[in-house]
């Protein structure tokens, strides 16, 4: 099943009058002659906004009111005070979908689709880094953000790592948890992956034409049941979970990434690029570390220097230094 905001006008209009009037009780003949929505209109859409997880009390004489919202990420929730220019406007939920990175990548050539977001409650064939599989549970956020910055090629690369920050601030600005940064794209919390990102991008001569971010996160899964499906994959180093809570709401992490992926993304256009990578660098985990870098079956070890100006990692042996362009890495 997929939901649009544009799809379900009436559906939202109702949820927004109940929502504005917090605690208080709104008869039917009044929310009907308000949003000019028929009595039967009005209740097909409270049966239906009830059904989407939303707990609505429904009084005899006194009318309806909004007790608590939903966990779903539907777009109306991300759309809701969203303090973004162009970045989550447009938003596609999907119930179930093979992957979100394939259906943005599908309509991401359409001029209209830039800053639109692909979500899923749960994902059939997750596309994680290297041909990997993702495994895309209820309970996590697994979604797509279609961007087309027009930058100039060269700053591909640190597209990975403007996105690792925007989730590392928002996660603490919105849950208050410290995730530390492990190269290339991951997020840990207490050495454990909680998120993984990953990018598509079409180029056009020598200029970026559009970008599909991928972010999946484990906010609310069961990290035992991810782990046995992945422990097999070389690069495992185990799984983590944002919260156990399952009334938390994860919508206001999805806005506030949001937000902090348009700041980032401006200031990439600006060229900022030493300001990311030194944000990138003072909330990692990799620097200082003896690690062992796996790429097409050939392993390097030795100690995490430095993060170059293109995202590359630096690895020091001896007095050898190695430049590591991608891979994947473990801590020794
Ligand atoms: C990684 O391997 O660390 C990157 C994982 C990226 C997973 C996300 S979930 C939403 C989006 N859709 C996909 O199929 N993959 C990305």
């Amino acid at each position: 099943m997929l939901y649009t905001s544009d799809e379900n006008q009436g559906l939202v209009k109702v949820l927004q009058f109940l929502k504005a009037h917090g605690m208080e009780y709104l008869s039917g003949e009044d929310l009907s002659e308000v949003l000019k929505i028929s009595r039967v209109a009005i209740w097909k859409h409270i049966k239906k906004i009830q059904s989407l997880g939303y707990k609505i009390e429904s009084k005899q004489n006194l009318g309806y009111r909004l007790l608590d919202t939903t966990n779903l990420l539907l777009p109306w929730e991300i759309n809701y005070e969203l303090r973004t220019n162009q970045i989550g406007k447009k938003v596609y939920y999907f119930d179930s979908i093979d992957s979100t990175q394939n259906y943005a990548n599908s309509i991401a050539k359409n001029p209209d689709e830039f800053g639109s977001v692909v979500i899923a409650q749960t994902q059939i064939l997750g596309k994680g880094r290297q041909g990997r599989k993702w495994i895309s549970p209820k309970g996590g956020i697994w979604m797509s953000v279609i961007l087309r910055p027009n930058f100039d090629v060269y700053k591909i690369t640190i597209i990975p790592f403007a996105v690792a920050v925007a989730l590392h601030n928002a996660i603490q600005k919105t849950l208050k948890i410290e995730t530390k940064l492990k190269w290339p794209n991951d997020l840990t919390s207490s050495g454990k992956k909680i998120a993984g990102i990953i990018i598509d991008a079409s180029i056009e001569s020598t200029k970026i034409e559009s970008v599909v971010v991928g972010i999946g996160i484990n906010f609310c899964v069961n990290p035992k049941q991810i782990e046995r499906q992945i422990k097999k994959n070389g690069n495992f180093y185990g799984v983590n979970t944002l919260t156990t809570d399952k009334n938390l709401k994860s919508a206001p992490l999805v806005r506030q990434f949001l937000v902090e992926l348009e700041l980032i993304m401006e200031e990439l256009g600006q060229n900022k690029i030493q300001s990311i990578v030194k944000k990138w660098t003072e909330n990692s985990s990799t620097l200082g570390k003896n690690i062992t870098v796996t790429e097409g079956g050939v392993k390097i070890t030795g100690k995490a220097a430095g993060i170059d100006k293109d995202g590359s990692l630096l690895i020091l042996q001896g007095s050898k230094s190695i430049r590591i362009t991608s891979g994947d890495i473990t801590y020794d």
